[in-house]
């Protein structure tokens, strides 16, 4: 039943993309790999920017700062982000998290637990768009949503 709940899943990927708890990745070449014009040396440690791929309107499109949940209706896996590679919130490949199946069941039970305990409004007090203050976001707005 938890699984059925293709919305709080959609909130979920939003707020991965936008807030990603995890802000970059990191991989060491094993051999040469060339890349368009840039040959990448064997051992050289790469940084993988998550936090800058998840707010790149290139990728995203003009609304890459708004949180907006449908983006994932059509698009489950990607959120109709134009590159393939452009939404890493478990990260990739052989690392991939293996806890991300955990952690979604979680999340989709707690948050169920919380919604139907309590009622949520955006307190008239908030002193800023939560789109311009990521990483502030989670602790500031904690303390600006009024629960009844
Ligand atoms: C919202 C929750 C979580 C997020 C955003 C998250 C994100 C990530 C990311 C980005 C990686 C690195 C993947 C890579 O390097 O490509 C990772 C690895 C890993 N995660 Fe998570 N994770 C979450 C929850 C969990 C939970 C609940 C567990 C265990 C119960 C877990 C266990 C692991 C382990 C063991 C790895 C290392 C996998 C490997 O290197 O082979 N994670 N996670």
């Amino acid at each position: 039943m938890v699984a059925g709940l293709k919305k709080m899943g959609w909130v979920m990927n939003e707020v991965g993309r936008l807030y990603s708890p995890v802000p970059n990745l990191q991989r060491q070449a094993r051999e040469d790999i060339r890349v368009d014009d840039v040959v990448i040396p064997a051992g050289t440690n790469v940084w993988i920017d998550v936090v800058s791929m998840h707010h790149d309107g290139a990728l995203w499109g003009d609304d890459v700062n708004e949180f907006r949940p449908e983006r994932f209706k059509d698009d489950q896996l990607y959120g109709g982000c134009n590159h393939k590679m452009g939404f890493l919130p478990f990260g990739f490949g052989g690392r991939l998290c293996i806890g991300k199946n955990l952690a979604t069941l979680e999340y989709k039970i707690v948050l169920t637990l919380i919604l139907t305990r309590f009622s949520f409004s955006l307190s008239k007090l908030l002193p800023f768009s939560l789109h311009h203050a990521i990483p502030q976001a989670f602790s500031r707005a904690a303390s600006n949503i009024s629960t009844s």
